[in-house]
């Protein structure tokens, strides 16, 4: 079977990365992460690439004029590594037209939450706080808007009642597997 080549792009942690990382040395996805893209250059996420020897480059926005420009170098970066799928993992930005345009339906976002239900930012901290029983995580293609493209996947978990903590414990280990479900069904309808 022939192995898509994807970029991963992270803000944070990259718990996410790590786990999809973790399938393609397994021989359980067959991709090859060309590229981890980061916006952020405290990102924990690069030393996890560093452990993974996946190169990586970071892109801080505000040093460009605008986001058109910024995408337009993220852009070169994912063309110059043919790179068939773009995949969010904790990239804490809305994505623009330049890399919408280029990567309409190949580019996919995780969400810790049932959406519709939490879009946004501190999804589980929303789901805690309104004292909802049930969340879980949703796979989407992204498109312009704030977690709001169609869904590849959810997966319900428990809401660890006044928790955050605990219930992020379980959104995550429902997040690390669903998110390798979720690519290994778009690889298979390729
Ligand atoms: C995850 O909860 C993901 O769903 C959200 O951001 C978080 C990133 O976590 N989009 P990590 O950086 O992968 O650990």
């Amino acid at each position: 079977m022939t192995r898509t080549n994807v970029a991963v792009f992270a803000s944070g942690s990259g718990s996410n990365f790590e786990a999809i990382a973790q399938a393609a040395h397994d021989g359980e996805l067959a991709i090859d992460i060309q590229l981890l893209i980061v916006d952020k250059e405290d990102a924990y996420a690069i030393e996890r690439a560093k452990k993974w020897g996946i190169p990586t480059k970071v892109y801080v926005p505000k040093m460009y004029e605008s986001k058109e420009a910024y995408e337009r170098d993220v852009l070169q970066q994912l063309n110059a590594h043919h790179v068939e799928l773009v995949i969010l993992a904790g990239y804490m930005r809305l994505v623009g037209k330049t890399l919408l345009d280029a990567y309409e339906g190949r580019m996919i976002n995780i969400h810790p939450s049932l959406l519709p239900s939490f879009p946004g930012k501190d999804a589980i901290g929303q789901a805690v706080r309104h004292g909802v029983k049930v969340t879980g995580v949703t796979v989407h293609y992204v498109d312009s808007g704030m977690d709001t493209g169609p869904i590849i996947a959810q997966r319900a978990t428990d809401v660890v009642p006044n928790d955050i903590e605990a219930t992020t414990k379980n959104v995550q280990a429902v997040e690390h597997e669903l998110y390798k479900e979720a690519i290994q069904q778009i690889l298979m309808n390729k």
